[in-house]
């Protein structure tokens, strides 16, 4: 299996206003690969537009605050590139598509990094954040899950957040757990 980097991608509307969403780029050779489900207006705009932009962050609150609603986070402009990178991005990576497989529910964009750069250090490796990664993930998938998949997923990564989660990662948590929590009530 290849490497997926789990980042924030900005993709450009056709009128060129800035998209971002979290997103998985498969790292295949000398390929990152794009492959959002269909519908989505990432998809939609790779469709449009062949230069987009990674951005890598530790921030747990953003994955947390996009799959549940919040996409008001700041962006800062690259120098001769479209796509803005997140501003709290530890580093970023410009991509350009250079080929398609064409999929009726997946297709794959091949890209080339034209550019990658770091902005602050990368302090090492956390549970807390990994769990709020999963849990971000999970509620971006629940309508095809059992409650009971997602309550055992959920008993486990409570042990990360209890044992290593800082003030930021309590926050992110409990944002996706209110969304989650209201699936499970109401289905
Ligand atoms: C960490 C993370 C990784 C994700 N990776 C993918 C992916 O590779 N493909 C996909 O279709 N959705 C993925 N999702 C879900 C998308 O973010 C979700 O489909 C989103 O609605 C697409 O946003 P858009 O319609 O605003 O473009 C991921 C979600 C998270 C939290």
């Amino acid at each position: 299996m290849p490497l997926i980097h789990e980042c924030v991608v900005t993709t450009l509307t056709p009128e060129g206003r800035p998209h971002i969403a979290p997103l998985g780029l498969i790292e295949e050779g000398d390929h990152w690969i794009a492959a959002p489900f269909r519908p989505s207006t990432t998809l939609f705009n790779l469709e449009h537009g062949r230069k987009f932009t990674a951005s890598f962050t530790d921030d747990a609150r953003v994955f947390a605050g996009l799959v549940t609603g919040t996409r008001s986070f700041p962006l800062t402009d690259i120098d001769g590139w479209p796509a803005p990178r997140l501003s709290c991005a530890l580093a970023h990576a410009e991509l350009e598509i250079d080929h398609v497989e064409a999929d009726e529910l997946r297709p794959r964009f091949f890209c080339r990094v034209r550019h990658m750069e770091s902005h602050r250090p990368f302090l090492g490796m956390n549970r807390a954040r990994s769990a709020v990664l999963e849990a971000a993930i999970l509620a971006t998938r629940l309508g095809r899950l059992s409650h009971e998949k997602i309550e055992n997923e959920l008993a486990y990564l409570t042990i990360a957040i209890e044992k290593t989660a800082g003030s930021a990662e309590r926050e992110a948590w409990d944002m996706v757990m209110e969304k989650i929590r209201a699936h499970l009530a109401s289905a």
